[in-house]
């Protein structure tokens, strides 16, 4: 046990020049993580475990991937210096909001994957530079209402997926801007068809039945059951209550037990780098630090007694001989 343990240490502590060089690194060639495409201009960080976005990705870059990781927030300025980026995944991460005007730099953008992350709203505006923007995934979230005019500057888009939400009703007119929209998925929404804001759902379904998947899929979250596109006047006939009373719900209450889990084995990226270079599978088996610090200082103090113990044994001997 104390050899390899050891061992490890002493490559962890020997390495320290390396790698704060390696912290520097992007790219799996240098001793990073990301796998990276110059040609073209493509960085893959999918699959990765990071709670962070590595920095140094190359400003025209234009493909990034970042999706399946451990992201649980981001800097409103995470993607500033990367405005030739055309693709964007961030899918199945632990987002729960995004900060606003963070995408504001990525004019040329045209697909941003947003699906499977935690997100229970959207910044106001958030889209509003990305009118380059043909593909928009948003599904598989938390998201209880869309701000108004969230899609309004979107006039090149051309899929739109929304399904697997929390979603009541969309606002006025949040469509009438998707000229060239193909694709709108909705489905699993807790539409509320009981009041009036849903009638606009309604009409726009009606009209474009071609473009949504399934217009029928689109069903009223009571037991009824009811697609959207049944609904009369007189179903929906009431006042709607504001956003603001269901937004109030904390979420944190209702994080599962493994998750808190997870979370506490989450590594960073440096981490990452070391158990790249150490040939590690589990992370969670790297002494760390202070752990090394302690097995050495534990492995010294037992090679000292052990030195003085022999000392003690040789001079009781030389003695004795004299004697
Ligand atoms: C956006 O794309 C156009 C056309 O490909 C290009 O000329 C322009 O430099 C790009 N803008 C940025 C900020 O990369
Ligand atoms: C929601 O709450 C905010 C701040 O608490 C308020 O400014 C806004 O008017 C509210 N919106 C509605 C629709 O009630």
């Amino acid at each position: 046990m104390m050899g390899p343990v050891l061992a490890a240490c002493l490559l962890i502590i020997l390495s320290t020049a390396w790698i704060s060089q390696a912290n520097e690194a992007l790219c799996k060639k240098d001793g990073g993580v990301c796998s990276c495409n110059n040609n073209k201009n493509s960085v893959d960080c999918s699959s990765k475990r990071l709670t962070a976005i590595p920095s140094n990705i190359p400003t025209d870059t234009e493909n990034l991937k970042l999706g399946r990781n451990k992201l649980s927030s981001l800097s409103a300025k995470a993607f500033h210096s990367l405005s030739s980026l055309t693709y964007l995944s961030l899918f199945n991460n632990k987002l729960k909001s995004l900060p606003e005007g963070v995408f504001d730099q990525l004019v040329n953008l045209t697909d941003l994957r947003l699906y499977q992350n935690q997100l229970t709203s959207l910044p106001s505006g958030i889209f509003d530079k990305l009118t380059k923007l043909t593909d928009l995934r948003l599904s598989e979230n938390k998201l209880q209402s869309l701000p108004h005019g969230v899609f309004d500057k979107l006039t090149e888009l051309k899929t739109l997926y929304l399904f697997n939400n929390q979603l009541k009703s969309v606002p006025e007119g949040a469509f009438n801007s998707l000229e060239k929209l193909a694709l709108l998925q909705l489905q699993s929404n807790p539409w509320d068809c009981s009041c009036k804001d849903i009638l606009y759902l309604r009409d726009w379904i009606d009209d474009n039945k071609d473009k949504v998947t399934g217009a029928q899929d689109a069903a009223c979250g009571d037991q009824q059951s009811k697609a959207v596109l049944e609904i009369t006047e007189k179903d929906a006939a009431s006042d709607c209550v504001s956003p603001n009373t269901t937004t109030a719900i904390p979420i944190g209450t209702m994080t599962p037990a493994s998750v808190i889990y997870d979370d506490i084995h989450e590594i960073k990226v440096p981490q990452e780098n070391f158990q790249k270079f150490l040939g590690y599978q589990e992370p969670d088996h790297l002494p760390t630090q202070p752990q090394c610090l302690m097995s050495i200082s534990g492995y010294l103090g037992l090679m000292m007694s052990l030195m003085l113990t022999s000392a003690a044994i040789l001079y009781v001997i030389h003695f004795l001989k004299k004697a």
